[in-house]
């Protein structure tokens, strides 16, 4: 959080399981990626990426590596009982602190062992602050009543959440997808960053608290599971801030920044021909998402083998522009582009996918740009990615023009030593 100088634009924070993440429609990860290209265009510069998932650390990073995921600014795990930061997930220790209040999970686990009705989920589920089980959704409510009497008289203060028809967790009082988010919020107040919007997003009873915090908008995606819905038509149907979207998952959030008006909301993944549409390109950013785009559909023949293209490209190339290849070679930027005319449609029916990932463009003297970024290539199950910098100038009236591009294999990526790796 700390890269941001004022208050950002929008904070996003979305569940990740049938929300940001489709698990049953799209196996192409379709409206993941189409999130993913805005919020690198359009967001990630000015604004905080926060998930907030049920999952435990390391079976949120089972799911990173098996779907596109964007890195978060901020994430919290465990339905809301761990909060860390930034891509090497810093744990929040004050967070720790509040969560040991009032909580014993020794106590916890003695007094639901005696509740036949709860199966305890699988070991990596168990966390220091929630103990998770199956229970049958006809025995919730009494299971639910039974629970809070007798760990109260144990003199422990602990929350009950039953989401997705099956999952009952327990956590401490003060735990919880919902306080997990109105500490950030008072903490980024503090910092004199709170955001001017916030959106929450989420599909089931876990989420359900995201939508209490004051002066927030919220999305209950199309696919959102019973227990969330009832919990909108008795408690939030006057809430004009909360809709209940018409599409599925991460579509659905699309659909909550269009519809609260939040910033822009067409994903460049939903543009068919940026190379003639181009608008307002105020931040070097744009061309490096967007050229991605186009490398995605060039290689997976979704675009005519057009000459005009790969021209129009090299024109925006320095003629002694450079790239150095992961494996350290050095080659013309120009003479790149030209060998990337030769894959057209190479990628024909892989299952090739393309995404860029924490782009930050700085501008270091005026006129010269330099835009980080992880670049990321899938086909089939083998994912690639390098760490990409690429330095830009920037004349009046003339557009950005490429530099040079310099990559490194980056440490999440499953190959590294590649020398079919065009750029
Ligand atoms: C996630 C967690 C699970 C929890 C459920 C509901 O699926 O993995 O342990 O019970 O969310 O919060
Ligand atoms: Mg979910």
């Amino acid at each position: 959080m700390e890269r941001l100088t004022s208050p950002p634009r929008l904070m996003i924070v979305s569940d990740l399981d049938d929300t940001m993440v489709e698990h049953r429609n799209d196996n192409e990860n379709h409206s993941l990626l189409r999130f993913n290209s805005l919020w690198e265009e359009a967001y990630r510069h000015d604004s905080l990426l926060v998930f907030s998932t049920g999952r435990a650390k390391t079976m949120y990073k089972k799911l990173r590596k098996a779907r596109p995921l964007l890195t978060p600014d901020v994430i919290v795990t465990s339905v809301g009982t761990e909060i860390s930061y930034g891509k090497s997930m810093v744990p929040d220790e004050n967070w720790v602190e509040i969560m040991n209040n009032k909580w014993n999970r020794g106590i916890v686990e003695e007094e639901t062992r005696k509740f036949p009705e709860l199966t305890l989920q699988a070991e990596t589920e168990q966390m220091p602050h929630k103990l998770s089980f199956h229970v049958d959704k006809s025995k919730v409510k009494e299971v639910t009543k039974e629970l809070y009497q007798r760990l109260e008289k144990r003199g422990l203060e602990i929350k009950i959440i039953f989401s997705g028809g099956i999952a009952l967790d327990v956590l401490p009082k003060g735990g919880g997808k919902g306080q997990a988010l109105a500490y950030l919020l008072k903490k980024l107040k503090t910092e004199g960053k709170l955001p001017l919007n916030t959106l929450v997003c989420g599909d089931s009873g876990n989420d359900t608290e995201l939508f209490t915090i004051p002066n927030v908008y919220g999305v209950m995606v199309s696919n959102a599971r019973e227990e969330l819905l009832e919990w909108y038509a008795a408690n939030g149907k006057d809430n004009s801030n909360i809709i209940h979207a018409c599409e599925r998952c991460a579509g659905g959030i699309i659909e909550a920044i269009g519809h609260f008006k939040l910033g822009p909301k067409l994903s460049p993944r939903d543009v068919s021909d940026f190379l003639e549409c181009k608008a307002d390109n105020v931040n070097p950013g744009h061309a490096v998402v967007e050229f991605f785009l186009f490398y995605e559909r060039w290689r997976r023949g979704e675009i005519e083998n057009c000459a005009a293209y790969t021209k129009s490209l090299k024109a925006s190339c320095d003629p002694a522009g450079v790239f150095v290849h992961p494996s350290g070679a050095e080659k013309s930027l120009r003479g790149t582009i030209d060998e990337l005319g030769k894959y057209h449609g190479d990628k024909k029916d892989k299952k090739f996918r393309v995404w860029t990932d924490q782009v930050l463009a700085t501008e270091t003297t005026h006129g010269t740009w330099i835009v980080k970024l992880d670049k990321w290539e899938q086909t089939g199950n083998e994912r690639k990615c390098c760490t990409t910098t690429v330095k830009f100038t920037s004349k009046e009236n003339e557009g950005f023009v490429w530099e040079n591009v310099q990559q490194t294999w980056s440490e999440e990526s499953e190959v590294k030593d590649d020398s079919t790796w065009i750029i």
